[in-house]
């Protein structure tokens, strides 16, 4: 058997340090969303470059889950059924928290598509890195892409829409990000082992 991780959380939340550091552990395939295929590096640059034309809320959605749809094809799939654990640095549940919080165009929508998107294939266990993101902004030294250029009051409905979906503790663990690697590493080890299976 095989484990699908997800790591989530909002910008600057060290997350995809912590899906390298866990990869590594576990000899498992390390992926993203979105980008992770040659499809979904042209849907990136699409939805995240500020530079290209302005992208509707639920335009953004689907693009999102065309990646994600791909992505899946692609990459999970074949690597789950090949008994390879997979780490992914963001999944399904960023576009419930971004789309669906921070766009405003609600969980409940947003779970249907992707849901035909992944055909039911969802993320077993998903860590969770939780930060405020007034506490995280300061993190990011790279040029911000349109996502992160969103302002506070989006991020601020990301979070809750995070930490809504996290009070689900069968499939999410939450991990505290403010913290050096290794601690919040050994963290996230402490709740992903038992659940590998
Ligand atoms: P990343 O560089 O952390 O992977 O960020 C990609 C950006 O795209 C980030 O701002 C979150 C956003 N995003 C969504 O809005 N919906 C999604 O479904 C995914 C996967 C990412």
């Amino acid at each position: 058997m095989a484990t699908y991780i997800a790591f989530e959380g909002g910008e600057g939340s060290g997350k995809s340090t912590q899906a390298q550091v866990l990869a590594d552990r576990l000899g498992a395939v390390l992926t993203r969303e979105p980008g992770a295929t040659a499809l979904g590096a042209k849907l990136r640059a699409l939805l995240l470059d500020p530079g290209e034309a302005p992208v509707s809320p639920r335009a953004e959605t689907l693009l999102m889950a065309a990646d994600r749809a791909q992505h899946m094809h692609e990459v999970v799939e074949p690597a789950l059924t090949a008994g390879r654990h997979v780490v992914s640095d963001r999944s399904v549940f960023s576009s419930l928290a971004y789309q669906g919080g921070g766009r405003q165009l609600g969980v409940d929508a947003v779970w249907r598509v992707n849901d035909w998107a992944l055909d039911g294939r969802w993320p077993d266990v998903v860590v969770f890195l939780d930060i405020d993101p007034a506490d995280a902004s300061g993190r990011l030294e790279r040029a911000l892409d349109r996502l992160e250029q969103e302002g506070d009051a989006f991020h601020q409905r990301v979070w809750a829409a995070y930490r809504e979906l996290a009070t689900e503790t069968r499939r999410w663990v939450t991990v505290p990000a403010a913290g050096s690697i290794e601690s919040v590493a050994a963290a996230v080890w402490a709740a992903v082992e038992p659940r590998l299976t």
